[in-house]
């Protein structure tokens, strides 16, 4: 029995954009309705914890009335045939919802929340982060330790605790599929380029992409139709 190849999935806002969920930096995106630096920075939280904490319980209500579409589903079969591991920016739970196995969140989890521990809040241990589903927190909800309770998100201005895991994956993928992603924010945008030599990398995305790598093939359509022509694809190698 020979091994299984193995895929690393590299997912952004795009993948879920039709499960109904708005991507960032599309007309219209949350960008363009929320100012990032005051919804979700590390500035901003400190500046108004109030603010951050409702956008996010508004997207946590969004997510509780959305299902995973036939792209998560497509990405969660692969597992059948391959050695996957789903590396994600959305902070959605969709992945999982659809049944992957493996997943990363680069940028952290909707549904969970963890106590706010002192400036620039990298010093946290996994223990203390809860999942509450699609419920709201407010000021003055606390965890554990008394301290008041964030959302367990990657603020712009905190690290990414998860990239060196998400390396590793993609340095040892035979195949790299970005799916959905505008691959404006570091480290994520970068992942793609720890691909093997060998490694053949796909990219589904119904705009141009800012990668004008030769071997990087280009399925140029939304994430439910390019999953489909990725898995005839790949299923042929
Ligand atoms: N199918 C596939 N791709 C789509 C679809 C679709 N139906 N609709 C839009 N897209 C593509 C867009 O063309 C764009 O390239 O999805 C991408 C969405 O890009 P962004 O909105 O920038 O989302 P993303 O790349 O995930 O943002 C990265 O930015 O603000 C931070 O933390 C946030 O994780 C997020 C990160």
């Amino acid at each position: 029995m020979c091994a299984k190849k193995k895929i690393a999935v590299l997912t952004g806002a795009g993948v879920s954009a039709e499960s109904g969920l708005s991507t960032y930096r599309d007309n219209n995106g949350l960008w363009d309705n929320y100012d990032p630096m005051e919804v979700a920075s590390i500035e901003g939280w400190f500046r108004n914890r109030a603010k951050v904490l409702d956008f996010y319980n508004g997207q946590r209500e969004k997510l509780r009335n959305v299902q995973p579409n036939d792209a998560h589903r497509t990405i969660a079969r692969l597992d059948d045939n391959f050695d996957v591991c789903v590396i994600t920016q959305n902070v959605d739970n969709l992945h999982e919802r659809a049944g992957s196995g493996r997943v990363i969140h680069l940028h952290g989890e909707v549904t969970k929340v963890r106590p706010e521990t002192g400036v620039y809040d990298e010093s946290y241990s996994e223990r203390e982060v809860l999942d509450i589903g699609y419920e709201k927190v407010v000021l003055g909800d606390k965890a554990p330790n008394g301290s008041q309770l964030r959302p367990h998100i990657v603020f712009f201005g905190e690290a990414v605790p998860k990239i060196e895991r998400a390396i590793e994956v993609v340095s040892g993928a035979d195949i790299v599929l970005i799916v959905g992603t505008s691959l404006q924010v570091y480290p994520a945008a970068g992942l793609y380029r720890y691909a093997r030599n060998d490694a053949k990398i796909y990219i589904i995305d119904p705009a141009e992409v800012p990668v004008n790598e030769s071997r990087v093939i280009h399925i140029r359509e939304n994430a439910t139709c390019g999953m489909k022509k990725f898995l005839s694809i790949v299923n042929k190698e």
